[in-house]
């Protein structure tokens, strides 16, 4: 059944509105007016507001396309919104994907994204950073799991470059805020968020997480939302939120209860544990522990083999296991990231950020 059949639920109308802001070429100002009209349209009704003035071009532009769509129904205007989202998406990733069939390495800033036995392999490329996740490397991983979705690749593995795998969130982010668009900030970033949690639990095929180095905040959560993971016996395992004034995300707040019991979550997510890969094994996070000096040996002698097995049977597989709790994940993420957003206007995390810029603790 394709979108045009189907109702746009609430969900999927969010999910485009994140979408709008991942658009890598700009589509036009006609299709930018159409979209500002479908969802003023979808949120608000008919337009009932005073016609701006003749000089006020911009906002003169925007009334009169937005007027134009009279009493469309808030459902078809939010349809008609998904619709055109989704087939901008879809044009723009063909597009994406066209000019890089020829080249084995897609272009990214934050990442390095390539194509090989059947394997994507997507690796996060901020060593000097520790490969923190900042808003750009968060989009380019949502563009390049939607690349992965539509190409001919077996396996899909996240790993990252340097020493760490990743130290998670990056916090200089948060401390780059005017005080004036703070609110804003937060919203996107809840936005953003909520929108890159969905990809993980929507991913269609099987997803491995090799985890070449120690794992920070949302790149330990993540872990429970992938198929396989494998760690180095370098690796550690730390989720420091309330330390930063903050809470869990990534559905880690149901999946850490679910695979290692609630004492055992509630010691990683709400103290802090750090643990070391032959604990997280130990407690159902990691599927392996594989010594440092053979790590990445081992590991892709075994992903080769399995990307080999027969692709719909393993991607309908993984969509089978996950689909009865596909649901409930996308609910959890939706609390995760409101509770989040609470955290982030308080003064605990304010601290915690100023903290870690001044390097007055390092965790
Ligand atoms: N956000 C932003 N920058 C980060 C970062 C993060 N999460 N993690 C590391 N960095 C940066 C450091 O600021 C430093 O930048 P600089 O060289 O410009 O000063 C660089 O990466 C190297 O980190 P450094 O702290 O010097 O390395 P380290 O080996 O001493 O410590 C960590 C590594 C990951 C333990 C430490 O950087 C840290 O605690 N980071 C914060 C992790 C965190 O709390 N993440 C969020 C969880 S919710």
């Amino acid at each position: 059944m394709t979108s045009m059949a189907m109702k746009a639920s609430q969900e999927d109308f969010e999910k485009a509105k994140g979408q709008v802001k991942l658009l890598k070429e700009d589509p036009g100002n006609e299709v930018k007016l159409k979209l500002y009209a479908l969802f003023k349209q979808a949120t608000e009704g008919p337009c009932t507001s005073a016609k701006p003035g003749m000089f006020d071009f911009v906002n003169k532009a925007k009334w009169e396309a937005w007027n134009a769509l009279g009493s469309l129904p808030k459902d078809t205007a939010r349809q008609n919104y998904v619709d055109i989202v989704s087939s901008l998406v879809s044009s723009q990733s063909s597009s994406q994907e066209k000019t890089s069939s020829n080249d084995r390495k897609l272009e990214y800033e934050t990442l390095v994204v390539t194509r090989e036995d059947n394997i994507t392999k997507i690796m996060l490329n901020r060593p000097s950073k520790k490969n923190a996740i900042n808003m750009k490397m968060y989009n380019e991983i949502i563009l390049a799991l939607e690349a992965a979705e539509k190409d001919d690749s077996t396996l899909t593995v996240i790993t990252g470059s340097g020493d760490y795998y990743s130290s998670g969130n990056d916090l200089s982010d948060s401390a780059n805020m005017e005080s004036g668009e703070i609110e804003k900030k937060i919203k996107d970033g809840a936005m953003l968020l909520r929108l890159f949690v969905d990809h993980f639990i929507d991913f269609p095929k099987p997803l491995v997480a090799v985890v070449n180095g120690p794992a920070v905040g949302i790149s330990v959560t993540l872990l429970a939302l992938f198929d396989i993971v494998y760690a180095t016996d370098r690796a550690t395992f730390h989720t420091p939120f309330i330390q930063l004034g903050q809470s869990p995300e990534a559905c880690s707040s149901y999946t850490f209860p679910k695979i290692m019991g609630p004492v055992k979550a509630s010691e990683i997510l709400i103290f802090g544990k750090k643990l070391t890969a032959q604990e997280a094994y130990a407690r159902g996070l990691i599927t392996e522990v594989f010594p440092d000096s053979s790590f990445q040996k081992e590991v892709w002698t075994r992903l080769k083999a399995y990307s080999q097995l027969p692709p719909k049977a393993m991607s309908s597989s993984k969509q089978l296991i996950r689909s009865f709790e596909k649901e409930t994940l996308h609910r959890i993420n939706f609390e995760e990231c409101t509770l989040l957003c609470e955290r982030w206007r308080s003064d605990e995390f304010i601290n915690a950020i100023v903290n870690f810029i001044n390097r007055k603790s390092k965790l």
